[in-house]
């Protein structure tokens, strides 16, 4: 169980960041961040999130471009951006995370029209995106998630053989709490839970 520090860590204290201190992240942090994020439960074992970090001035700028305008101040002042996208051809790699059903990944190699593939990959990707969010800020750091963006362009200039499509965008770094404004409220455990 959690104590209530980890607790104020991930969930209470923690806030989103859309203003960042100039204090960089290091590869070795990213790794940290992967390293929990990998231990997401997937159906199937499928793992179909995929992850660019953006840091470099060239990389950050092409990834300007394609944010709508409230976004681009607080993305270049964020040392890294993290593209979390899905791979379509996941099932690829299926005959080594999940070797017992070689069934599975014909299944999804012969669903051409990406039916089956779709949702399966969306799915499970979000879940994995949800766990890497808490990985950043179990290792320290803090996130701004963003969706403000021409996805269309994005994957064009990140993705150009379409074999990977983002899902959203999360700024990483050490957020300025200085420049935090109100918290919205949230949901009541009565208005969106039942219990039977
Ligand atoms: C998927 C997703 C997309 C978001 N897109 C944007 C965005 O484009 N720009 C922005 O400034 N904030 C964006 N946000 C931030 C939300 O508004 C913010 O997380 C929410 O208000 C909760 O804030 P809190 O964590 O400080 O309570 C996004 C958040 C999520 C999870």
């Amino acid at each position: 169980m959690l104590d209530q520090t980890a607790r104020d860590a991930i969930f209470f204290q923690a806030r989103t960041h859309h203003a960042f201190l100039d204090r960089p992240v290091s590869d070795a942090q990213l790794r940290e961040i992967y390293e929990m994020t990998r231990m997401a439960p997937t159906s199937g074992n499928t793992q179909p999130l995929r992850i660019v970090f953006v840091r470099s001035k060239e990389a950050k700028e092409k990834l300007v471009s394609t944010l709508n305008e409230p976004n681009v101040a607080q993305t270049r002042e964020a040392p890294v951006t993290a593209i979390l996208a899905q791979d379509l051809h996941f099932y690829e790699r299926m005959h080594r995370i999940l070797p017992e059903h070689p069934a599975l990944a014909e299944r999804f190699r012969a669903d051409t029209t990406g039916a089956v593939r779709g949702p399966v990959c969306l799915r499970n990707s979000s879940i994995q995106s949800g766990y890497f969010m808490i990985a950043v800020r179990a290792a320290g750091l803090d996130y701004g998630a963003m969706t403000g963006y021409d996805a269309e362009k994005l994957d064009a200039l990140f993705f150009p053989d379409g074999r990977w499509k983002s899902n959203y965008l999360c700024n990483i770094g050490y957020g300025d709490r200085a420049r935090l404004t109100e918290r919205h409220v949230r949901l009541e455990f009565d208005e969106t839970c039942s219990i039977l």
